[in-house]
């Protein structure tokens, strides 16, 4: 039993940040929103790769609590697409045992999205093939103030004092708290940042940058990810020796 995975040379958990959209399509000379299109087909290549190669959980990051900030458009071209995807998607993502799941604040949706993510998380609630998560609406900030109020919540009520928090009793408050921390990130479109995604989450994941944009990101690009990462040493604090020592165990 390995809980940190730091020997297995396949991650369980990929979380990836599709970036570069827009870019792909501006340099097309087409609309920001084509680029989005495009980036839903893959989305739909990377989850049957993963299917594939038997990874048990994908995070995507869809949208950004930051990403409001776009023009009004331009957001709602995306809000339509989510809609349009989820009509669409589902049954197949069904059958093919994947299990849909959203994190993220849904409140700011509008009520056909939002019930949409609820049927698709009740129909596909019992599969359990690939684990897919999709974080929209979703900023790691947020992500750990939920944490905070819901243990301020019990400081209130008398069941924990402040003293008594540690990362153990916050973990399990953050999204993906079920889930094995993500393995490997994948960041494309060239930026070599975080932007808010999992923040809490990350802490020992692999984090890998590629230049490709999202929209021509393929199967290969992923096995070229898997292979740099499968040729990581993974320390979690401790010696390399030790960790090859752990290995021959
Ligand atoms: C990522 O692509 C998709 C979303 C943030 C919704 P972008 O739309 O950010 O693409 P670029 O970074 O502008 O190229
Ligand atoms: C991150 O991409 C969010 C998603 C891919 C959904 P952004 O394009 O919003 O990130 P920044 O603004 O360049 O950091
Ligand atoms: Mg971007």
């Amino acid at each position: 039993m390995d809980p940190d995975n730091n020997t297995a040379s396949l991650p369980r958990h990929i979380a990836i940040i599709m970036d570069g959209n827009g870019r792909w399509a501006r340099s097309r000379l087409l609309p920001r929103y084509v680029g989005h299109r495009e980036g839903v087909k893959s989305v739909r290549r990377v989850v049957e790769a993963c299917i594939d190669k038997q990874i048990k959980v994908l995070t995507l990051f869809a949208f950004s609590s930051e990403n409001w900030r776009r023009p009004d458009e331009e957001v709602s071209l995306i809000m339509d697409l989510f809609v349009q995807t989820l009509k669409k998607e589902v049954a197949v993502l069904d059958r093919n045992g994947v299990r849909l799941r959203f994190i993220g604040e849904r409140a700011a949706f509008s009520e056909k999205l939002r019930r949409l993510i609820a049927e698709a998380e009740r129909e596909t609630r019992e599969n359990s093939k690939l684990e897919l998560v999709i974080a929209a609406n979703y900023g790691g900030q947020w992500d750990i103030t939920q944490a905070v109020k819901t243990l301020a919540g019990r400081v209130e009520a008398g069941e924990l004092s402040p003293g008594d928090i540690t990362p153990e009793l916050i973990t399990p408050e953050v999204a993906l708290a079920d889930l094995p921390a993500p393995d490997l990130f994948i960041r494309t479109g060239g930026e070599s940042r975080i932007s808010n995604f999992l923040l809490w989450q990350l802490a020992y994941t692999e984090l890998y940058f590629t230049d490709l944009l999202w929209p021509a990101f393929a199967e290969k690009d992923l096995d070229a990810a898997l292979l740099w990462y499968a040729n990581r040493q993974r320390r979690f604090g401790r010696t390399g020796e030790q960790v090859e020592q752990q290995k021959g165990a």
